[in-house]
């Protein structure tokens, strides 16, 4: 029999259906999901708005070149209006965040006529060869060198670091919030410096909010919390509402320089994919996510001190908005399948922390029930440690 090729390793559950923040397994066992399919299902699972839209737009038309116009387009650009970052009046769309990331390096090699691109440590940016070239962790990258170059990776958070950023460099790829990296959220002097340095010297700030935007940090972009324009803004995940679309923003003055030919799509901008993402939007707006992901995250992030900051083994609980790590001493590896085993997907960020990506719909009760499952998790981590 063929295999699928997971790439993951596997939790040994069968998950057949979701609804809201929570999904269940084949035996009917609920569980609160603040794993989110890698923090996709922001706007919880089965929405009635996004599954209205995709149905109704599969029966009028489900694929379309963008060589065409069609209504449903029409109405995303609308919807997105409001929402989208400020002065970045052009979009792409695409179906990963790593194409999202792809486009937004190619454009910057385009625009600057330079090749060097600066990233930092930590960061995490796609598995596609030039997003890859920018991921910061060795384990994903090493195997498939050379990869795009050059590329240079600096200390995140680090404001000296960024003399490095030189006439040379074409761009610089940023998350204002690392997310795989350890869920550590950027300082707003550091952002604003680094708005500074590359306006200087003309290199293309590209914000990669592939897993902080659409609401999840508390404001719909999380480079609004630093009081910063980025040059491009890349996102995905959240803004299909869970159907597979990223997006690249950008200013007119690069959107007048991209010609016909320098990117395309097969798939990128399908029909489906405008449904879902003017459904998203439709739903952001309505539900106030941001101020929801903000009001919800300060308190959850507070239950969390509460019931685990005495533990030895706790290094740190931060991050923004419904973004959240319990960064621990040591592997979270035991403590995320207690998580589990108490009904509570997460999912693991860097080499110690426990990440939580949860719908925006996350009730108080789901919240003490996540950090009572995270107290077993991480007690019964730190008497093995003890024991051992
Ligand atoms: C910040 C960031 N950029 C890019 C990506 C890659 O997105 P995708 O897995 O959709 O290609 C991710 C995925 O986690 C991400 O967190």
């Amino acid at each position: 029999m063929i295999k699928l090729l997971k790439f993951y390793q596997d939790r040994g559950i069968k998950i057949v259906r979701g609804e809201g923040q929570y999904v269940w397994d084949e035996r009917n066992n609920k569980y609160l999901d603040l794993h989110a399919g890698h923090g996709v299902a922001f706007l919880g699972h089965g929405n009635k708005i996004v599954i209205d839209y995709l149905k109704k737009q599969m029966e009028e038309i489900s694929t379309l070149s963008l060589a065409f116009d069609t209504p449903i387009r029409e109405e995303m650009i609308k919807e997105l209006d409001e929402l989208k970052p400020e002065n970045l009046d052009n979009l792409f769309l695409l179906n990963s965040g790593s194409e999202a990331v792809e486009l937004a390096l190619k454009i910057a090699r385009k625009i600057t006529k330079r090749r060097k691109v600066v990233a930092f440590k930590n960061s995490f940016h796609g598995r596609s060869m030039g997003a890859l070239s920018v991921t910061w962790n060795k384990k994903y990258r090493e195997p498939f060198e050379p990869l795009v170059g050059p590329v240079e990776f600096l200390e995140y958070n680090n404001i000296d670091s960024l003399r490095s950023i030189t006439e040379d460099t074409a761009a610089v790829i940023v998350e204002p919030v690392q997310g795989e990296g350890g869920v550590i959220p950027a300082k707003k002097e550091f952002m604003k410096n680094l708005r500074e340095v590359t306006e200087k010297v003309n290199a293309i700030l590209i914000m990669d909010e592939v897993q902080t935007g659409f609401g999840r940090t508390g404001k719909i972009w999380a480079h609004q919390h630093f009081d910063i324009k980025p040059d491009i803004v890349t996102a995905g995940k959240a803004i299909g509402g869970g159907f597979p679309v990223s997006a690249v923003f950008l200013p007119d003055w690069i959107g007048e320089k991209i010609e016909e030919g320098d990117h395309g799509s097969t798939y990128g901008g399908n029909p489906l994919a405008a449904a879902a993402v003017t459904a998203a939007c439709k739903v952001a707006k309505s539900e106030k996510i941001a101020e929801q992901a903000q009001k919800k995250g300060e308190l959850f992030m507070r239950i969390l001190k509460e019931k685990l900051e005495d533990y030895k083994i706790v290094r740190e609980i931060r991050g923004l908005g419904l973004m959240i790590g319990i960064d621990l001493k040591v592997n979270p590896s035991m403590a995320i399948k207690i998580l589990q085993d108490e009904k509570v997907l997460s999912l693991k960020a860097g080499l110690t922390t426990i990440r939580f990506l949860p719908p925006y719909l996350i009730a108080q009760s789901d919240m003490e029930w996540a950090s009572d499952a995270a107290r077993k998790g991480i007690s019964e981590t730190e008497s093995k440690r003890v024991a051992s």
